[in-house]
């Protein structure tokens, strides 16, 4: 595992934006594996910035993001579908039909998840995939626990999650209380992972990661295990 540490949130953002970028210059037609929430929000309006002046072409690229609230509809603009749309999808070049999100509408849940990672498959494996860090250690929507699944499932969100995320809701009573979401193998099986941790808030759980032990209290930490894996941080994530 590789650390990065940057100065501040700004510079760790663009450190990410290039890395993308790069991928995408040296395989046009990489699967990206994305993130929502607040971290890689700079990520992505560089990244914007960036296919505007011709240095980020998404022309060719396919994209899966990790996880989606259940139930929410794609149009509810706390779903994350409507977060990627705001932050990435309708300001740069991605093809929408190359772009998946798991179904929050899903009647058969099963048949969603079972298809989500066909069509990971299909696409040919994620190249590079995009993390952000929960304050419980979580990736994806892949909450502490006793054994951790691998494929993409339906989960339901621990209490802290709950609590983190509803700073993006009217009140903590809205936030949903399932999520689908990508597994650790699903996310284990990528190339590349860029894991983007920001703010002093994040210092434990990149501790417990950067300790190397490996626990499923901290799913984060079987990152461990993973060949590829560079972890770029701000300066207050990583001081604490
Ligand atoms: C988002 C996701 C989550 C977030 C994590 C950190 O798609 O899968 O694991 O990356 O909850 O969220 P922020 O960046 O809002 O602190």
């Amino acid at each position: 595992m590789r650390v990065i540490v940057c100065e501040n949130y700004e510079e760790m953002s663009k450190v990410a934006a290039n890395m993308v970028a790069g991928q995408l210059l040296l395989k046009p037609e990489s699967v990206l594996g994305l993130a929502t929430g607040s971290t890689p929000i700079g990520m992505y309006e560089e990244l914007v910035r960036m296919n505007k002046a011709g240095e980020a072409d998404f022309s060719k690229a396919k994209s899966f993001n990790l996880d989606e609230y259940y139930p929410l509809a794609p149009d509810n603009d706390q779903s994350y579908h409507y977060f990627m749309n705001e932050h990435l999808f309708s300001k740069v070049n991605i093809k929408p039909e190359n772009i998946n999100i798991p179904d929050g509408t899903a009647k058969d849940v099963q048949a969603e998840c079972d298809s989500y990672e066909q069509r990971i498959a299909q696409a040919g494996g994620i190249d590079l995939q995009i993390l952000g860090i929960g304050n419980n250690g979580h990736i994806g929507f892949n909450e502490p626990e006793e054994a951790l699944h691998s494929r993409t499932h339906l989960t339901d969100l621990t209490e802290d999650t709950i609590e983190a995320n509803a700073r993006f809701f009217a009140s903590r009573d809205e936030v949903p209380r399932q999520a689908l979401t990508m597994g650790m193998a699903s996310i284990m099986g990528a190339r590349k992972i860029l894991l983007l941790i920001s703010g002093k808030g994040k210092h434990a759980p990149l501790k417990a990661v950067l300790s190397g032990k490996i626990t499923t209290s901290v799913p984060a930490s079987l990152l461990n295990l993973h060949a590829d894996t560079v972890v770029i941080t701000d300066r207050a994530a990583y001081e604490g």
